[in-house]
């Protein structure tokens, strides 16, 4: 037994493959070449014999050599992609997404007793391009139930998102929560303390994209009285503008500007195309639900 343990120890370092690898994870990009490098050792001058084989559900064989001459025909998706080099290391060209995965190679010579064998695994990405945030609104009514930022980006596998505000990054806490991903940003109960700079940053094994830093602005809930009369202002002159435009027509019976007048006192109906403007007009500005723009404009007149 010792015997036989020592002899296969001296054997092992005497006659057979090392191989070695200076890198055991490599992160390609699509379209790219990807050099799987390895180098081995055999006290044996003949030619090895090279197998590189990728683990999908099972092994499935890449390319088969002895030395750098590729043993017969490679499959279609690896046609014009390979090569192989004098030192056992694999070159994929114009890298797909679906050559990601787990590499085996195993270099074997005749005289060796001992096959060599090493693992390397391979990703491969697309950057990720420039990401932005959207915002259903750059203004915010403090005390909003909540406000979401999302960030978006057009291109780029494997995203993983950090959200910055004032440059430092953001963690989930009680009114701040970030979805699983992280994509997504939503402030509860919006505080004047939210009133900042925010940007996101988008980063994969091969790349990293900063968002333009987005100016948030927070409104104290005092001066919603005067957003929504400024809101009013604007309506009554579009009003006013529209009316103007219908008076050369002189029809009788078609009169719908004073219909709108007689309305006003009034809580108003859905229909009504004065609500529907200022009901609009709330929720875009202020993204809350709790503004009735009604209530300020009675007090315009
Ligand atoms: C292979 O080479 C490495 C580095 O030179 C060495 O540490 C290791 O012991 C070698 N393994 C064998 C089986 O010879
Ligand atoms: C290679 O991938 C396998 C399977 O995903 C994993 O178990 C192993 O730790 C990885 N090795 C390296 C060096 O990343
Ligand atoms: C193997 O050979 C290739 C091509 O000459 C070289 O780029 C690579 O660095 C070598 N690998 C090692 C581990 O020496
Ligand atoms: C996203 O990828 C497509 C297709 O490769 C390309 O045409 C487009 O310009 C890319 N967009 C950005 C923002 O990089
Ligand atoms: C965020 O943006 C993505 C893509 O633009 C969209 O599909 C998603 O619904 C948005 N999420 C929120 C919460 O706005
Ligand atoms: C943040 O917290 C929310 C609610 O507790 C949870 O659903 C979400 O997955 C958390 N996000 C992260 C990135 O941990």
């Amino acid at each position: 037994m010792l015997t036989c343990a020592c002899c296969s120890f001296l054997l092992g370092l005497l006659e057979g493959v090392n191989i070695t690898s200076p890198v055991l994870l490599i992160h390609g990009t699509v379209g790219k070449p990807a050099l799987l490098s390895v180098k081995y050792t055999s006290t044996s001058n003949d030619k090895p014999v090279i197998k590189w084989h990728v683990k999908r559900d099972k092994a499935v064989t890449v390319v088969q050599s002895i030395g750098t001459d590729v043993i017969g025909n490679l499959r279609p998706d690896y046609k014009d992609r390979i090569k192989i080099f004098e030192n056992g290391s694999l070159l994929i060209n114009q890298l797909q997404l679906s050559d990601e995965g787990m590499y085996e190679v195993e270099i074997s010579i005749t005289d060796d007793t001992f096959t060599g064998e090493k693992n390397i695994n391979l990703t491969v990405d697309v950057p990720i391009s420039k990401p932005h945030v959207v915002l259903t609104s750059s203004t915010v009514l403090e005390l909003s139930e909540y406000f979401t930022l999302n960030c978006s980006h057009e291109n780029g596998t494997k995203p993983a998102y950090t959200w910055l505000k004032d440059g430092k990054p953001l963690s989930n806490d009680s009114r701040l929560l970030l979805s699983h991903d992280q994509k997504v940003l939503t402030i509860t109960k919006v505080l004047m303390s939210d009133d900042d700079i925010y940007s996101c940053v988008v980063e994969n094994p091969i790349s990293s994209g900063h968002s333009v830093p987005i100016k948030l602005t927070v409104y104290r809930r005092s001066s919603l009285y005067i957003i929504l009369s400024t809101g009013g202002i604007f309506l009554l002159v579009t009003l006013v503008t529209v009316c103007a435009s219908m008076v050369p027509t002189k029809q009788v019976g078609a009169q719908p500007c004073p219909a709108l007048h007689a309305q006003w006192p009034k809580p108003p109906t859905a229909q009504s195309p004065a609500v529907e403007l200022a009901t609009r007009w709330g929720r875009k500005g202020l993204g809350t639900r709790a503004t009735m723009p009604w209530a300020a404009i009675p007090h315009l007149g």
